[in-house]
């Protein structure tokens, strides 16, 4: 049974004029309908998409720098008080398995699965759910594609922001399919990204997030899709108008 939504307990909200309620996208924010495959947060930098999504992370059980929930660890606690004011549905059911993924802690993420297996905690087989080599001695977009591969194949919630961020676009073309499997083995997933090939995943709803607070989008209407499409069909155009501005 997936998450039905991201609702905001706005009774209880001390105020909206500080951070993180103050963020356009959570002050209008209502209830958000999660869609039982995939949902995009996508957005402008700053429009509140990791807010948002590390908040959700957190209301399910799950670390604030990332992980599932046998990893417990913080190397610089950074998260909002936002997920205490979220409403994700459960009415009481136990909560679905999950994991949670951001691409600027998934460096402490790896260190942490080695330090518990040289800890022997989980009789030292962590690392190997997540694959046949140690996270480390991996490039990045290896590694990141190790945990999908590995770690993501059991259905549960997965909250990812920005897993585009390691991976070349034949890469993210690659992730676009592990998505689909994880979408038939009955994980549900949600997923800050800037990525227009991530985005173009059929089986999903769009939330742009922005100065009108959260708005679900058609994928053309997209700005990542916008802004990409109109430089691959008119680059010539485009850098002449950027390139002049900056020499202005
Ligand atoms: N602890 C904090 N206190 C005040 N403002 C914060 C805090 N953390 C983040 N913000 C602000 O909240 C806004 C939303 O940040 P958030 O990281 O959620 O954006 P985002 O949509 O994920 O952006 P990006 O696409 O760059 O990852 C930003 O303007 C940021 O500066
Ligand atoms: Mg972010």
């Amino acid at each position: 049974m997936p998450l039905p939504y991201i609702r905001l307990e706005r009774e209880w909200v001390p105020s909206f004029d500080v951070y993180p309620f103050s963020l356009p996208a959570v002050r209008g924010l209502q209830t958000m309908p999660l869609h039982p495959a995939v949902t995009f947060l996508a957005g402008e930098n700053g429009s509140g998409k990791s807010t948002l999504l590390e908040a959700a992370a957190i209301a399910l059980g799950l670390n604030a720098e990332g992980g599932g929930r046998n990893i417990r660890f913080v190397t610089r606690p950074s998260h909002s008080v936002l997920h205490g004011y979220l409403d994700l549905g459960l009415e009481g059911r136990r909560p679905p398995d999950g994991f949670f993924l951001r691409a600027e802690s998934f460096f402490n993420l790896a260190t942490e699965v080695e330090r518990l297996d040289r800890a022997k905690a989980f009789g030292g087989a962590l690392a190997k759910a997540y694959g046949d080599r140690p996270l480390h001695e991996m490039s990045h977009g290896e590694a990141f594609l190790a945990l999908f591969e590995n770690r993501m194949s059991r259905p549960g919630v997965y909250f990812l922001d920005e897993p585009e961020a390691a991976l070349s676009p034949a890469r993210q073309l690659s992730l676009l399919g592990l998505v689909h499997r994880m979408v038939a083995r009955g994980s549900q997933l949600v997923v800050a990204t800037h990525s227009p090939l991530l985005l173009a995943y059929p089986h999903a709803w769009i939330y742009a997030l922005g100065a009108e607070g959260i708005v679900r989008t058609p994928y053309e209407r997209t700005e990542a899709y916008r802004v990409t499409s109109e430089f691959l069909a008119h680059r010539g155009r485009v850098l002449d108008a950027l390139l002049a501005a900056a020499d202005a």
